[in-house]
């Protein structure tokens, strides 16, 4: 796979978009479809126990093409299904695939392991890319590929996934995800899950963002060490068994997330950064941060809104709102990470 991380602020980003020569790629046997990264504006690790959580689909993404070949390859190499637990989920369990051998092709312009979906984003580009291979003409039905990919992020992370990266990948735009309706959101579709902690359910709904909030930029900061997700759900979890006050934490996130989707939904972007600094905090408390996400976090406010650790945390990324990316991206770095910009809200999944 490529994994290309991002570019230099001052350069165009890595460019994924949809092929204008789609036609063609399809002509001569290949299949590709490209899907958004995202990035948490609110509510990780809550929404695990059925809190809110808002997140939206970025501009850098994962490319994913496949072909017929005459041994199953994945770019260039022979595939062992062990080491790429999502791609086999989705051609083996989901798609149930017993047709010739396949080369698959992965090129990301998401940092892997950092708190940009970068393995819901895989899981719906290989999905849709699939599907277009096995069934071109029909239409690609995202709500189905958030359904099987959060199954693919299930098994890979032991069985504790929400489904907030894979359904933001695949629907794009900014999503709420919640144990039941918020208020003030277009309801899309329900999903659930068996955890080791007991049966989720979870309501996908999504909201329109303003103007205002869509002149507005994110700037993620990767502190350059990769976190598994899995392993920081784990962490969390054991903190919540061995301190249940903790849920105090995870309470006072569920109200920062309702807070700041009212300030998203007026476009008020002085609220919004406002409450990305409180969801920094409660984050700390359930010790996901770390004095590299922390530092990161500290250098970008001052030409911010707002700036908090996004994702799993432990490592991985941090994002700032604000309108001069430039300026942010420059903090960034001097404070020692790899910034990488974009507006909010990017289009869902899609074939290229
Ligand atoms: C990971 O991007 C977000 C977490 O809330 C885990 C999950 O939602 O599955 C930490």
């Amino acid at each position: 796979m490529t994994w290309s991380g991002s570019t230099p602020f001052n350069q165009p980003p890595l460019s994924l978009e949809p092929n204008t020569h789609g036609p063609t790629a399809q002509r001569w046997g290949v299949a590709s479809a490209f899907a958004p990264g995202k990035c948490i504006l609110f509510g990780e690790h809550a929404v695990v126990y059925g809190h809110p959580a808002v997140a939206v689909a970025i501009d850098q993404g994962v490319r994913a093409s496949i072909t017929e070949s005459l041994e199953w390859k994945l770019e260039g190499m022979p595939f062992d299904p062990s080491r790429h637990p999502h791609i086999t989920h989705i051609i083996q369990s989901v798609f149930h695939y017993d047709g010739p051998p396949l080369t698959l092709d992965v090129q990301s312009g998401l940092f892997s392991a950092a708190g940009m979906g970068s393995s819901a984003a895989l899981s719906n580009a290989v999905g849709a890319a699939l599907h277009s291979h096995l069934n071109a003409d029909e239409p690609l039905d995202s709500v189905k590929l958030a359904k099987l990919a959060h199954s693919a992020e299930a098994t890979a992370q032991k069985g504790r996934a929400s489904p907030t990266d894979t359904a933001t990948s695949a629907l794009g735009g900014c999503v709420v995800i919640s144990g039941e309706h918020v208020e003030g959101t277009r309801h899309v579709f329900d999903t659930s899950l068996v955890t080791p902690e007991g049966r989720r359910e979870w309501s996908i709904n999504v909201v329109d963002l303003s103007p205002r909030v869509r002149e507005a930029w994110l700037v993620m900061g990767y502190t350059g060490v990769g976190s598994p997700t899995g392993r920081m759900v784990a962490k969390v979890a054991k903190l919540l068994s061995e301190s249940p006050e903790r849920s105090e934490d995870m309470e006072d996130i569920s109200r920062i997330t309702r807070a700041g989707l009212t300030a998203l939904s007026a476009g008020n972007l002085e609220a919004l950064g406002m409450a990305m600094d409180a969801c920094h905090e409660r984050l700390q408390r359930l010790r996901v941060s770390n004095p590299l996400l922390d530092r990161l976090v500290v250098a970008a406010r001052p030409h911010s809104m707002g700036a908090k650790l996004t994702g799993a945390g432990g490592g991985g990324c941090m994002v700032a709102l604000t309108e001069d990316p430039q300026r942010v991206a420059e903090a960034i770095e001097v404070a020692g990470g790899r910034p990488l910009v974009s507006r909010l809200g990017a289009k869902g999944v899609r074939v290229v």
